[in-house]
């Protein structure tokens, strides 16, 4: 040690702060008063995590998260932010860990001391229960005052209002519990620049737009999620300073005020999931020369209603902005492709899904965006024609491309490449024109492209891009073998190429896919057996490849110790032959069994009530966003799941050649809600345990051999609206108790000649009291009857039991069934969305 050294610890242990005349640049020394208030902070505190530990000794000014002013020593910022990292991925999001690492506790006024604290962050932490301090109000130095995400509840007290150096409030996220019945205490804060109040209820807040408009320099506000109704004041263009507006998600409605293009100085606006109506003109947009982000949307695809806001810009308007985000959903701005988007070519994000566009695609607009484009979402559009031609196409940043559910038409190649364009630029491609996405789009990790007229057979160079994980072909017309070049490097979670016309066999190397997760291939025309080495695939949760032309026996590995977490499995309508295994019963997780329209034999495995999730709750394992929720047809009729898919528990064994009794043990799957076991070979009693099975909404076991009595439990039965047990041998009286007495439909009991009561017109002996009503049908024309009934029978089983066997023949239902797995999709990717941008992006919007 040399003697500054030993001078300096010596001033060190002293205390004195005046070191800094002496010429040596060291870090200031705390203030004892100070220190003290931090110590009395820091005891009314929970620190689970320890966060804290280093608040000992002397210099509180080298305690973790505090700042001292270098001249005077006194404590001049406190960011106790929470550490944990909130750039941690979602999928890598320790709940645990963020949880505990968060301060909690009371906040001791022993704060107040701290007289020259000029920057407070208490975000992230956990004041759960506790309200705002009024006292923070007394903190008058205060510049920053962070405390966004830390569960404070109540009302925000209006003593912030005297806050009047504060040029940063973010209130964000605290809690749903917080609120605020009047902002007038906010038009105080004359140096306020940024306004964060994302989530505070202001739903009986009077006035706010006018406090709004009192601060003379805010830049940034934030009103996202505060529950603001009714319409926007034309007074609202007086926020002339504004830099970034987000009105997201409240219930705003009513049209946008044309003052909004007095805001000259706006860079982002969001005003996304409100309920605007009426129309947009160029004088909304017209002195908006610094907008780079606009937001204006909803998440109401439904193609049935109108579309409440109307972009009315003339045809040739060229506005004066550059945006390089721009999101409009469900408003509309077609039926051409408008100037104005034509001139944005500055463009990253481009979502203009359900926009009433009937158009082709620009494509000098798309080649100038190509290089650039991360994000494009046409989907729910009339978009038509092909896709591209202009073969100098390459899209090297795009992550995402959404094309689904339009008119375009023709093969893929999309954007197809020549020989020489690739020769010059990587010296790969040689030979005829086919599709490179891989090097097209070499970054592309979701493509959705369902739902079109696309023809041709599907590139195999897709199995190359080394990031793709959702690949949606789904209805479309393409043929020819799916690709078979796949291999392990492969991230792909979600094949769907339903409802197309492919062939040949299901490719063996798909076996590779380590990360498959649901694999749609239903509705070709792939034949063949099922590749063994789909064995390896251990993440599969949904197998679909019913209307194929498949043969063979289910082959062991569906139960094997492999691939267990199957949830879905659908195989109907193949050629599938041979005994249902065992194995099925190892699926915990199964929920949907689909192996109809078959040539199944032997008898129903005795095991089925070891199907868990048949009878009791499992937790969702769908954390998928693709499917969590489906559409089914049932009870007769289509029907949204808007619960989860998870709550769909069917068993679907009809048409195949099936013997033997219905096994008592299917009687276990309390939960179950739709057993078809129609159009077989069943014989023996309806086993009266089927009244245990009390989730049962549609019972089907026509066609059968059944004999013996209905039995009674069947009354039991509260959910039951379906009901069919039509053409077997069953005798004796109808039970009529409670349930059963809705089905006043006799088609259901025909065809089972010993079966008397009501609803039959046949008279049970010695009941003699019922009138019947149709007299004039006696057994003369019972035949024409039966047939009659026969036929509704069909009708009954083709509508009810078709599922998605009907969404083949029926057109518009099947467009309804598609269009809601990507409505779906979007509802997930909002709430992913969401939680990303509360734990991210609204983290760092100044
Ligand atoms: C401190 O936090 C832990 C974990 O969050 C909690 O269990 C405990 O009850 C808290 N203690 C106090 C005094 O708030
Ligand atoms: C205090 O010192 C740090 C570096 O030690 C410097 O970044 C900061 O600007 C200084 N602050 C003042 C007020 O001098
Ligand atoms: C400012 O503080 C004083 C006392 O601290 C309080 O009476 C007053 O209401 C506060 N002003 C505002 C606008 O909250
Ligand atoms: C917002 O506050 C109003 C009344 O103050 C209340 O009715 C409403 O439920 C609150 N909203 C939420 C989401 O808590
Ligand atoms: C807007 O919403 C308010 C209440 O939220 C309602 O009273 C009013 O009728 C709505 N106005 C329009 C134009 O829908
Ligand atoms: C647009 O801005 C210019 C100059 O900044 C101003 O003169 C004009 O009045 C503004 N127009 C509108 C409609 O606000
Ligand atoms: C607009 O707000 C919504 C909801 O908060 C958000 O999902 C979206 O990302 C925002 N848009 C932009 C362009 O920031
Ligand atoms: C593919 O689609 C285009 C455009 O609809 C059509 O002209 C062409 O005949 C189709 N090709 C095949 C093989 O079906
Ligand atoms: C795939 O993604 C990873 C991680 O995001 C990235 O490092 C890699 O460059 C991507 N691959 C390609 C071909 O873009
Ligand atoms: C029931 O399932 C468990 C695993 O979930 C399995 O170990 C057991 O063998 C199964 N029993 C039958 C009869 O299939
Ligand atoms: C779910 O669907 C039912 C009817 O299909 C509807 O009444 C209900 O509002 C829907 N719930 C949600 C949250 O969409
Ligand atoms: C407040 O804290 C949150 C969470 O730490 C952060 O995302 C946000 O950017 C901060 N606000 C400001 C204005 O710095």
């Amino acid at each position: 040690m040399n003697i500054s050294q030993y001078l300096l610890l010596l001033l060190c242990l002293l205390g004195d702060t005046g070191l800094a005349s002496t010429g040596i640049k060291v870090k200031p020394i705390c203030i004892e008063e100070e220190r003290k208030a931090l110590l009395s902070f820091k005891q009314d505190l929970n620190d689970t995590s320890g966060r804290l530990s280093s608040w000992v000794g002397h210099d509180c000014c080298r305690w973790e998260g505090i700042s001292c002013n270098n001249r005077t020593s006194h404590v001049a910022e406190m960011d106790l932010r929470n550490t944990y990292d909130k750039s941690t991925a979602v999928e890598e999001w320790d709940e645990l860990a963020y949880s505990q690492s968060r301060l909690g506790g009371k906040i001791n006024p022993s704060l107040l001391s701290l007289k020259h604290l000029h920057y407070l962050d208490l975000s992230l932490n956990n004041f759960e229960g506790i309200q705002i301090p009024k006292f923070f109000g007394e903190l008058k130095s205060l510049r920053y005052l962070n405390i966004s995400f830390a569960q404070f509840t109540g009302e925000i007290p209006s003593s912030l209002g005297n806050l009047s150096n504060l040029n940063y409030l973010d209130v964000g996220f605290s809690s749903s519990k917080i609120y605020s019945k009047n902002l007038n205490w906010l038009s105080h804060l004359s140096s306020l620049k940024y306004l964060n109040l994302n989530e505070v209820n202001l739903s009986s807040s009077t006035g706010w737009l006018h406090a709004v408009n009192m601060l003379p320099s805010l830049e940034s506000l934030d009103l996202s999620g505060c529950e603001l109704e009714g319409q926007l004041p034309a007074s609202f263009g007086m926020l002339k300073s504004l830099q970034y507006l987000d009105l997201s998600f409240n219930h705003m409605n009513g049209s946008i005020p044309q003052s909004l293009g007095q805001l000259s100085e706006l860079v982002e606006l969001n005003l996304s999931f409100n309920s605007w109506e009426g129309i947009l003109t160029e004088a909304h947009f017209i002195n908006l020369t610094k907008l780079k982000s606009l937001s204006i949307g909803n998440n109401l695809d439904d193609i049935e209603k109108p579309m409440s806001l109307v972009f009315n810009l003339s045809h040739d308007w060229v506005p004066s902005f550059k945006l390089h985000t721009i999101v409009i959903r469900n408003y509309k701005v077609g039926p051409g492709f408008p100037v104005w988007l034509q001139s944005q070519t500055e463009l990253v994000q481009v979502v203009l899904r359900r926009t009433g566009i009937s158009d082709s695609i620009p494509e000098e607009w798309l080649l100038k965006l190509s290089s650039q484009l991360e994000y494009l979402d046409l989907s729910h559009n009339q978009f038509r024609g092909r896709l591209s031609s202009n073969q100098l196409m390459r899209f090297p940043k795009l992550r995402l491309l959404n094309l689904a559910h339009n008119q375009f038409e023709g093969p893929l190649p999309l954007w197809s490449t020549n020989a020489s364009y690739f020769d010059l630029e990587s010296n790969l491609f040689y030979g005829p024109i086919s599709s490179n996405f891989d090097k097209l789009m070499p970054k592309l990790e979701e493509l959705y492209i369902s739902e079109n007229h696309l023809n041709g057979t599907i590139p195999p160079s897709i199995c190359n891009m080394q990031n793709l994980t959702i690949l949606s072909l789904r209805s479309n017309h393409f043929f020819g073998e799916f690709p078979h070049t796949w291999s392990s490097w492969s991230q792909i979670t979600i094949v769907d190429a339903a409802y197309n016309n492919l062939s040949g066999n299901i490719p063996t190397s798909m076996g590779i896919l380590s990360s498959l997760e649901i694999l749609k291939l239903n509705n070709n025309n792939f034949g063949d057996k099922i590749p063994d080495s789909l064995h390896n695939c251990s993440a599969l949760k949904i197998i679909d490849l019913g209307g194929n032309k498949l043969s063979g026996s289910i082959p062991p590995w569906i139960g094997g110790s492999n691939v267990s977490m199957l949830c879905m499995l659908r195989l109907q309508s193949n050629f599938f032959t041979g005994h249902i295994p065992r194995q099925l019963c190892n699926l915990g997780y199964l929920h949907i069994l689909d192996l109809s329209h078959n040539n199944f034999s032997g008898t129903i495995p005795t095991c089925f009530n070891n199907l868990t999730s048949l009878i009791h709750n499992v937790s969702d394992i769908y954390n998928n966003y693709y499917l969590p929720q489906t559409m089914v047809i049932l009870k007769g009729q289509e029907r949204v799941y808007n619960t989860t898919l998870m709550l769909v528990k069917s068993i679907d064994l009809s048409s195949n050649i099936l013997e033997g009794e219905i096994p008592q043990e299917i009687g276990g799957l309390t939960l179950l809600g739709t057993l078809n076991l129609s159009r077989n070979h069943l014989t023996g009693n309806i086993p009266s345990i089927v009244g245990n099975m009390h989730g049962l909404e549609t019972l089907d076991l026509s066609n059968n051999r059944l004999s013996g009595q209905i039995p009674r439990s069947l009354e039991s039965l509260t959910f039951l609206s379906h009901l069919n047990l039509a053409n077997n041998n069953l005798v004796g009286r109808i039970p009529l108790g409670s349930q059963l007495q809705t089905f006043t439909d006799s088609s259901i009991y025909m065809g089972n000649p010993s079966l008397c009561g009501f609803p039959l017109p046949t008279k049970c002996p010695g009941d003699d009291t019922l009138t019947i009503t149709n007299a004039k049908h006696n057994n003369e024309d019972g035949n024409d009857k039966m047939w009659f009934y026969v036929g509704m029978g069909l009708g009954f089983i083709v509508g009810f039991w078709g599922v998605f066997g009907t969404l083949l023949v029926k057109k518009s239902w099947r467009y309804a069934y598609f269009r809601f797995f990507d409505d779906t999709k979007d509802k997930v990717t909002l709430a992913i969305e969401l939680k990303v941008t509360r734990l991210q992006r609204k983290f760092c919007h100044v």
